[in-house]
């Protein structure tokens, strides 16, 4: 094809995330690195969403991968060195973009213009605009499945670029668990959500499984970075209505989505959704702005202080700071707002605790002891704001599977938190 002859070696390339990659472009630029003695590319992308050539050992030669938020596919090769991954709070990917990184191409997939010669950025939108301004080749990928999504500044202008077209069906996410602890958790954090409430919910199954127990709540609206699937339920049901928002009252406002595809027909020209730059949707100053904003997040474990950690099983890196601190920040700072971080109180069968005396060694510190406000097990929930040390451990040992709560005294003891 011939937009992967335009791509020089050592060229700094990005593609928006999910399904925002566009495979028909990368497919031929992984033909061409095979074939030819193109050297030393970057690509840059927030998530991957498939398997692709470039994540493979024999192509860590010609091309590097470096992942924003690591996801299955990209895994792999972050834990064996041949990709890189690069630690940032959502919000700031795109400041990154426009102040400190160079980039070349933007290769990305968009919906297919529309009758006034606008593309849309569709799915991914979150840090496209900046990236756009900054590179210096663009090509677009047109999609004829990639829906249309409305928004202030994402029906952009491409005519005259090199583009290409494509029909494949959007990639789309395996349907999210519904255990019964994942019900039970839901059902916990449900009940502190009032009606009128504004709701970030995020990646994983307990999230989800919140979202199914707000089915029968009132006058809420939606401000995420992640538009789940579930928001769609809590939309035809009812629930959602966006009357209430202090700020873009009767929009449900969002920055990418990935789902099913009954997801994505949904969301295509739907005028009621806005899908807007990260810099936007995630600044703790805008979320702030929603009275009663409730932020439902998950992580890998937690400490007896109060300190999370959501992206790294022990050293090995797993998946991305993402808007999690973002979003507790800014319900931090809004009126009757609320961040509930929820996880299982168990890992591997029963075997490990979640809730651990000290992080593992190398865990990542997520948010902070000091930005921490509740955390949710199948076990209740411990609102941590305004606990000593102390009270904190007290609160956290009556989280934890009854197996691990006697080690967890006794450990807290040792550490003089509790007597
Ligand atoms: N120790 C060892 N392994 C652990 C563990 C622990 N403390 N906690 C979880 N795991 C394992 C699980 O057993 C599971 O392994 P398996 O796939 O082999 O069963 C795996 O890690 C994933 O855990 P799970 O709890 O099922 O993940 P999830 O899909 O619910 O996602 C996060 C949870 C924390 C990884 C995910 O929410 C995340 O990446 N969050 C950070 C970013 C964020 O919150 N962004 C905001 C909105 S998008």
């Amino acid at each position: 094809m011939d937009i992967a002859k335009l791509i020089d070696s050592g060229e700094v390339c990005m593609s928006p995330p999910m399904c925002g990659e566009p495979r028909k472009i990368l497919e031929a630029l992984a033909v061409r690195l095979r074939g030819e003695s193109l050297k030393g590319l970057k690509h840059h992308q927030l998530l991957t969403f498939s398997d692709h050539d470039f994540l493979k050992p024999e192509m860590a030669d010609s091309i590097r991968h470096v992942s924003w938020f690591t996801s299955p596919y990209s895994r792999k090769a972050v834990h064996e060195g041949r990709a890189d991954y690069m630690p940032s709070y959502y919000k700031n990917v795109p400041a990154l973009w426009r102040e400190v990184l160079d980039l070349d191409v933007l290769y990305a997939l968009v919906s297919p213009m529309d009758d006034h010669g606008y593309f849309s950025f569709g799915l991914s939108c979150s840090e496209t605009l900046a990236v756009k301004n900054k590179a210096k080749k663009i090509f677009p990928e047109v999609n004829s499945n990639m829906p249309r999504i409305h928004g202030p500044e994402f029906h952009t202008y491409l005519q005259g670029r090199r583009l290409c077209e494509s029909d494949y069906p959007l990639a789309e996410m395996a349907a999210p668990r519904e255990k019964d602890l994942d019900k039970i958790i839901g059902g916990f954090v449900a009940e502190e959500i009032p009606n009128g409430s504004t709701i970030q919910l995020g990646i994983g199954g307990i999230p989800n499984a919140v979202g199914k127990a707000l089915m029968h709540k009132k006058d809420l609206g939606i401000h995420s970075e992640m538009f789940t699937e579930s928001f769609v339920d809590l939309i035809e049901a009812g629930a959602v209505n966006n009357r209430l928002k202090n700020i873009n009252k009767e929009k449900s406002v969002a920055t990418f989505a990935g789902g099913s595809k009954r997801l994505y027909d949904f969301l295509h020209d739907n005028p009621s959704i806005d899908f807007r730059p990260v810099d936007y949707v995630n600044d703790p100053a805008v979320i702030a702005m929603h009275d009663n904003m409730m932020s439902i997040n998950s992580c890998v474990e937690v400490d007896l202080l109060g300190q999370v950690c959501s992206e790294s099983i022990g050293p090995l890196h797993f998946s991305g700071t993402g808007g999690q601190v973002d979003f507790v920040r800014g319900a931090n700072n809004s009126k009757n707002g609320r961040s509930f971080i929820t996880m299982y109180s168990s890992a591997k069968g029963g075997s490990l605790s979640k809730i651990k005396p000290i992080l593992t060694h190398g865990s990542v510190v997520t948010t902070s002891k000091n930005d921490v406000d509740s955390i949710v097990t199948e076990y209740g929930i411990a609102n941590l704001k305004g606990k000593t040390a102390g009270q904190r451990a007290k609160a956290l040992i009556g989280l934890a599977h009854p197996d691990f709560r006697d080690e967890l005294r006794f450990e807290a003891k040792k550490m003089n938190l509790i007597i």
